[in-house]
């Protein structure tokens, strides 16, 4: 029998040690010049539920916190004497807050559907933030107050939520003609998301779409561009809940996780105690998806208001400002900034909790840090497993 020389038998425990070292260890997120220790997103989640508090605590362990501009200016004491003012103020006090409290990477939620969306995104370029998630419709036209140029070299990065790979290609497409540019990244997000839903109703009960399939389709739509543009990022979201979905994602190609559900249930997010207890104590049965006055189908927590809503019982609109483009006042049943801002303070007789199809497995408030260490562990023992078996 030959004996393998020391030195090669070395290197074969060395090569076996460092590839043991890449498949447990969970890998950065790259995007552009940002550079996260952690490759996982923090869903903006409005109305008021991550503001400075959550985010900045999520950044600290090195994943982006994401602030929501939805209904931020609800707090504001001109909030109906004057809507943009008020959101615009409350935006930059909730960036300039989050950047006090923490060095890393801060990202603003910006659903297009706002109407005040192009005055938010421009306020948050202002203040510098680190990344746009816009969301709420396809971003293919210059928002206003901005330049091509200004467009076109923006540091912010800027990067759209989808929920179809029809749609990236038609964003690729026009931002290269419009702005010879491309977007910094992409959040596709699947049908098991909370809040506001990208499919149909029927897609969502005929459980015809998965997010697997759709992020393939992405990935596949982002590479011919990446040759010109560089590195195209894509993200996935909906329904990912443990460090073992995170290392399934990662495995289809996804070069990081975006998860809202999982971080509601945390000291740090800026909810109401009976926000986060409604989580705890909901049943897989209590989650419902609804027709949102937004036109959007959305997923949330059954209860006393939306069976009132379901009941065809009106509640006073009281709409001085039409905040979201796409709601119908005429016909609109209740005010959903209204009733998320109610939930959120934790007013559950007049209004509602959006959540993910997980919510039901939460069962108890972590700090951000005790999450983000689980999450970590479960990739990790995932991964060493399935390089085992
Ligand atoms: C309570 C709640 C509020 C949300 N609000 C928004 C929002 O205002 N804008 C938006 O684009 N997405 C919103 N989302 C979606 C999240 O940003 C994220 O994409 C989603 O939660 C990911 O799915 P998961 O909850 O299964 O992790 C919300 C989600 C939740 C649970």
């Amino acid at each position: 029998m030959s004996e393998i020389p020391y030195h090669t038998s070395l290197l074969k425990h060395t090569v076996f040690w460092r590839f043991q070292m890449t498949i447990n260890r969970m890998p950065s997120l790259v995007i552009g010049d940002l550079e996260l220790s952690l490759p996982i997103v923090q869903g903006g989640m409005g109305v008021g539920i991550s503001l400075s508090g959550l985010a900045s605590a999520v950044a600290e362990e090195g994943g982006i916190g994401v602030i929501s501009a939805a209904g931020i200016g609800r707090e504001e004491k001109d909030f109906y004497k004057d809507l943009r003012a008020a959101d615009e103020r409350a935006l930059r006090k909730e960036i300039r807050r989050a950047r006090e409290l923490s060095n890393g990477i801060i990202g603003v939620n910006l659903m297009m559907a706002l109407s005040d969306y192009d005055t938010l995104l421009k306020a948050s370029i202002e203040e510098g933030i680190d990344v746009a998630f816009i969301s709420a419709g396809l971003p293919i036209r210059l928002p206003e107050n901005f330049t091509v140029e200004e467009f076109r070299n923006c540091k912010t990065k800027l990067i759209p939520k989808i929920s179809s790979a029809r749609a990236a290609a038609v964003i690729l497409k026009s931002w290269k003609r419009l702005f010879n540019r491309v977007p910094d990244g992409f959040v596709v997000e699947g049908p098991l998301a909370g809040g506001h839903l990208g499919f149909t109703r029927h897609e969502l009960e005929t459980e015809s779409q998965n997010l697997e399939d759709i992020l393939e389709g992405v990935i596949n739509s982002v590479k011919p561009y990446e040759n010109d543009y560089g590195s195209i990022p894509v993200i996935a979201a909906g329904g990912i809940y443990t460090g073992a979905d995170i290392h399934r994602m990662l495995s289809l190609g996804a070069a990081g996780v975006k998860m809202g559900t999982r971080f509601v249930a945390t000291h740090e997010c800026d909810a109401h105690q009976s926000f986060k207890q409604a989580y705890i104590d909901c049943e897989k049965e209590d989650i419902v998806i609804i027709d949102s006055p937004v036109g959007l189908p959305g997923r949330a927590i059954g209860g006393r208001f939306l069976d009132q809503v379901r009941a065809g019982i009106k509640q006073p609109l009281g709409c001085i400002w039409q905040c979201l483009v796409t709601c119908d006042v005429k016909t609109a049943p209740y005010c959903i900034g209204k009733a998320l801002n109610n939930a959120k303070m934790g007013d559950f007789c007049n209004g509602f909790a959006f959540a993910g199809a997980n919510a039901y497995r939460v069962k108890e408030i972590v700090s951000v840090k005790e999450l983000c260490s689980t999450l970590v562990k479960e990739y990790e023992n995932f991964s060493q497993n399935t390089a085992v078996n």
